[in-house]
């Protein structure tokens, strides 16, 4: 590469920055970069300067920030230039991805009615626990929650008020301490969410995880890109505009960080990529983890059987000639068109049970390291990136806003060259599924139309759900209570039930300490520890809340828990919405639950 020196231009828009680059004021990373990008054909960036000693603050700043772009991109901006006009061009042209491309039936393992193989891919995947790291993204602007705050912070349930990040980190101590090995939890945060994910984790004493075994990347932002020959957007004279490159970043700097080759390197054979806002998880990752174990699987996504048409989108395996079989998400508004194009003139149909051939994606990913390595290697971390420009004209040259590349965590197959072997584990949607990304609104509007919710109080409904549908898997009578609509949401009243980590980690667990009893309307249930409960009848209004310590245990046998005081669910009124007094995460839901009085 040329020296900034060597590139001086005869261009007098460039004589204010060439002034300050002469003077000596720049450090040599920023006239490397600006050198760079001036070879890149950026001039742009650097035009009617103010003279030396004007603004020289703003300009560097506006340096910083080109520096900082420059250093988080694998093969710097030049690359991030390169990678962005092949891409712009492909999009101009307007070339279809999946052109030449049929869809077929991915590989499914479908354990959607906890057939025979649950318990058997659950045992599996406890034993693969001590080789599993988890990765949990979290760098998400949740825009459409609108939540002030990170969403880690918000409760999954608001009995207990456990946060998602307490839920998560319960987890991964329960489990920790059961396979007698730390099981370390890597964080993608993003400039919004880093300040409030360490604070949290500060506050709350890394929620008794040790501090070797938390990683926390942050992903940076991208600059925006205003044309086809791929020129860095201006906000202003000195300012770029940065836009979030997408939560497929954890793979760049999983890579660029050393944290996938340090973890192979300790011995760790698995991946299991979760949500911020998935309260789930957990019932689901082990099963996963044992599929793909049982099965080979490099790369297993934990799926939901989803309806034709449904707006989620479908994994399909697509079969080109030439080329080997590619098992990818299809945004299901691109689905059905590549059907009529291909194999099936009515598109996306139902198969017997109503569900469409190509389950739901839902971004919960099991990836075995070692291909993984091999890939993130080979592509120096920067995975399957696209960039979507909305034109302004019809020949698809200008953009009405600046666009930038992203990537989606769920393309990283694209990149796979060998034949790594991927395929889909599909689960009952209540049981690995409930996000909390929506507002009330929003989050109503959609329960109208009969698609999830996925607001907080949905989340929360079926965070108890599951809890119940433990307690019936293990033989105990459990009646849900009619269903309620809090602010447009439908809400299963009932048992609540919460089943820590320390008290079951598989529902051959939750079987060993349960056995009979029945618990049925307005009850709360809490079980944390070794606990176990042997004909126990839980009555409506009654509150049974168990624990015990590590190390310790307790048996609970033919024994009535009457109704007392009790938690009880409160539909907050259009003044309590509104009151400043009332918590944000109370008003995402509608309600309060009220603990037991006195
Ligand atoms: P979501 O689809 O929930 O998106 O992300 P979001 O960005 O958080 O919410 P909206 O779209 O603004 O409403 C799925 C997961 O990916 C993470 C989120 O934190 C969430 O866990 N994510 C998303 C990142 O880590 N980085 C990103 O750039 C985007």
């Amino acid at each position: 590469m040329q020296s900034l020196f060597d590139l001086t231009s005869e261009d007098p828009n460039l004589d204010g920055f060439f002034a300050l680059a002469k003077s000596g004021a720049l450090s040599e990373t920023h006239s490397t970069v600006c050198a760079a990008l001036l070879e890149e054909k950026q001039h742009h960036l650097f035009a009617n300067w103010d003279p030396v000693g004007t603004r020289d603050a703003d300009k560097f700043t506006f340096l910083d920030s080109l520096l900082q772009a420059h250093q988080s991109y694998p093969g710097g901006l030049p690359g991030y230039i390169r990678n962005a006009r092949k891409l712009l061009a492909e999009a101009s042209a307007g070339s279809n991805p999946f052109d030449g491309c049929t869809p077929a039936q991915p590989d499914i393992i479908d354990l959607s009615d906890f057939g025979p193989g649950y318990d058997k891919a659950e045992a599996t995947g406890l034993k693969c626990l001590s080789e599993t790291a988890i990765v949990l993204v979290a760098g998400g602007l949740g825009e459409r929650l609108g939540y002030n705050g990170i969403k880690l912070d918000i409760p999954v349930e608001t009995t207990e008020s456990t946060t998602y990040l307490a839920h998560y980190a319960l987890f991964i101590r329960a489990a920790s301490e059961r396979i007698g090995r730390k099981i370390p939890l890597i964080i993608m945060t993003s400039r919004d969410t880093n300040p409030g994910t360490i604070a949290t984790l500060k506050a709350h004493a890394n929620f008794g995880l040790a501090k070797d075994q938390i990683t926390i990347l942050r992903q940076e932002l991208v600059p925006a890109l205003s044309d086809l020959a791929a020129h860095l957007a201006l906000e202003e004279k000195y300012r770029l505009i940065l836009k979030p490159h997408g939560h497929g970043d954890i793979h760049m700097l999983l890579h660029t960080s050393g944290t996938a080759a340090k973890l192979t390197k300790e011995g760790f054979r698995y991946l299991m990529f979760i949500q911020d806002t998935n309260g789930q998880v957990f019932n689901a990752a082990l099963a996963a983890i044992g599929v793909s174990e049982e099965r080979g699987y490099d790369f297993n996504s934990i799926a939901v059987n989803r309806v034709p048409g449904e707006a989620v989108g479908g994994i399909a395996r697509l079969v080109k000639a030439g080329h080997p079989d590619l098992t990818l998400n299809v945004e299901y508004n691109q689905l059905d068109p590549l059907l009529r194009a291909t194999v099936s003139p009515e598109g996306d149909v139902p198969d017997a049970r109503g569900y469409s051939l190509f389950p739901g994606n839902i971004n919960l990913l099991v990836i075995r390291l070692a291909p993984y390595l091999k890939v993130l290697e080979a592509s120096g971390g920067v995975v399957a990136e696209f960039v979507n420009p909305k034109f302004a004209d019809a020949s698809r040259t200008t953009f009405k806003k600046p666009a930038r590349l992203e990537t989606l965590m769920q393309d990283f197959p694209k990149s796979f060259t060998s034949g790594e072997k991927t395929g889909v584990t599909i689960f009952d949607r209540v049981w690995c599924f409930s996000a909390c990304k929506n507002n009330l609104a929003d989050a109503a509007a959609k329960a109208a139309a009969n698609s999830p919710a996925e607001s907080a109080s949905s989340a929360e409904n079926d965070f108890y759900l599951a809890g119940r549908q433990k307690l019936r898997m293990a033989g105990m009578t459990v009646t849900d209570g009619p269903v309620q609509t809090i602010r447009g949401i439908p809400f299963t009243t009932g048992p609540r039930v919460i089943l820590r980590p320390s008290f079951a980690l598989t529902l051959q667990d939750v079987r060993d300490r349960i056995s009979g009893g029945s618990i049925s309307g307005d009850a709360t249930l809490i079980l944390d520890g070794d606990i176990h409960l042997k004909n126990v009848v839980i009555e409506p209004g009654a509150t049974f809340i168990a624990k015990s310590s590590l190390g310790t245990s307790a048996t609970h046998t033919d024994t009535t828990i009457p109704a007392g005081k009790t938690y009880t669910l409160h539909e907050l009124t259009d003044a309590e919405m509104s009151s400043p007094d009332t918590p944000e995460f109370l008003k995402i839901r509608g309600y309060r639950i009220d603990p037991p009085a006195g």
